[in-house]
């Protein structure tokens, strides 16, 4: 039998310090996440500065523990993987300086990783079977990016959001609604006893005939909605206004995802990124989907979030395919998909 190709993973660009071994860049032997979540909760958000501190201090623990739990040494790992961006500088650095010095201690290759990429690849770990072509939405706190991908490896932006990305909309309305960080699976969570019917919020660039996506326009109505009820000191009606506001964004996105499978006669869906692991939009996407004859997958919600194992992976495939990085790689805190 041929021995497994081992992978450290090495993610650091939010509020997660994460570190894990991944096997042929498919196989999951340890994700290991020390979130910082407790620590932002109290001011709304991540603070980068204090984000960059606690990774300095959890990193190397974290891939010890990374390495104990998939039971190799150091020494076992044919390549490492880091996170180069984007996300915040301070902590990519921070990932980036781990993962050179134990390559270069170890006279192992280096791979700079897209955490964009990164989410896809979670696709590749939990669905082994999953091939392009595929039409994917990476949607998180960053992020919303409509992608075309014809092949492994291969990418092509088909649009992406204008403003503010789909769970910074999430997490900015439930600040206000005094909700904790992060705000999406919160809001997830109050909608299940709410009517998504209840209010009609605007749906952002719905009918652009484009694939971008806008919601700034939502978070506008979404705070004026909550003023207007305090200045009328009503009662908000917090599960019916969480599951409107959920269904405008699912409506948008599935919308969105549906015209472009159509377009370019694909049959696979995929999702990534935090917002993935909301439960009205894949349930929504999945039924409307099977109408059409179309598959949607999605990783678990421990992979859709921040987490090492991802990058390990597209790390490794890159790797595969031939990159390396050297020992100048630097921070992107803007790289873009196909920047690199
Ligand atoms: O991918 P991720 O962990 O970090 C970024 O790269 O941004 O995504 C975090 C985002 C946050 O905005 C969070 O509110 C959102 O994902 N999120 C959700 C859910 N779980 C996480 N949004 C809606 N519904 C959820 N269940
Ligand atoms: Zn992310």
């Amino acid at each position: 039998m041929q021995a497994e190709r081992l992978t450290l993973g090495i993610e650091t660009s939010c509020d997660e310090t994460a570190a894990a071994v991944v096997a042929d860049g498919r196989k999951i032997l340890s994700n290991i996440i020390a979130s910082q979540v407790d620590i932002h909760q109290r001011f709304g958000g991540v603070v980068p500065e204090i984000a960059s501190r606690h990774h300095i201090a959890a990193v190397l623990p974290i891939v010890d523990r990374a390495l104990r739990e998939a039971a190799v040494d150091l020494a076992d790992i044919e390549v490492v993987a880091a996170t180069q961006g984007p996300g915040l500088v301070g902590g990519l650095l921070v990932g980036l300086a781990a993962g050179k010095a134990m390559a270069f201690a170890l006279n192992k290759p280096l791979v700079g990783v897209n955490h964009i990429e990164g989410h896809i690849y979670a696709n590749f770990l939990a669905h082994p079977e999953v091939n392009p072509p595929l039409i994917c939405l990476t949607v998180s706190g960053g992020h919303t990016d409509l992608l075309y991908i014809p092949k492994l490896g291969e990418y092509r932006i088909l649009g992406r959001t204008r403003d503010d990305a789909a769970g910074e909309a999430f997490d900015k309305i439930a600040r206000v609604l005094g909700l904790p960080y992060p705000g999406g699976p919160e809001i997830d969570k109050l909608a299940q006893q709410g009517d998504p019917q209840a209010i009609d919020f605007p749906r952002g660039l719905a009918d652009s005939g484009n694939f971008d996506f806008s919601f700034s326009g939502l978070k506008t109505a979404a705070l004026n909605y909550i003023n207007q009820s305090r200045q009328r000191n009503e009662t908000l009606p917090l599960a019916d206004f969480a599951a409107s506001l959920q269904w405008s964004i699912v409506d948008v996105l599935t919308g969105k995802l549906l015209a472009a499978a159509r377009a370019y006669g694909v049959r696979s869906i995929v999702l990534s990124g935090g917002v993935a692991a909301n439960s009205m939009l894949r349930r929504h996407l999945s039924r409307q989907a099977s109408v059409m004859g179309l598959t949607v997958l999605y990783p678990p919600p421990v992979l859709c979030t921040d987490n090492a194992a991802m990058i390990a992976s597209a790390g490794f495939f890159r790797y595969l395919a031939g990159w390396r990085s050297g020992w100048n790689l630097n921070a992107q805190p803007s790289l873009r998909l196909g920047d690199d």
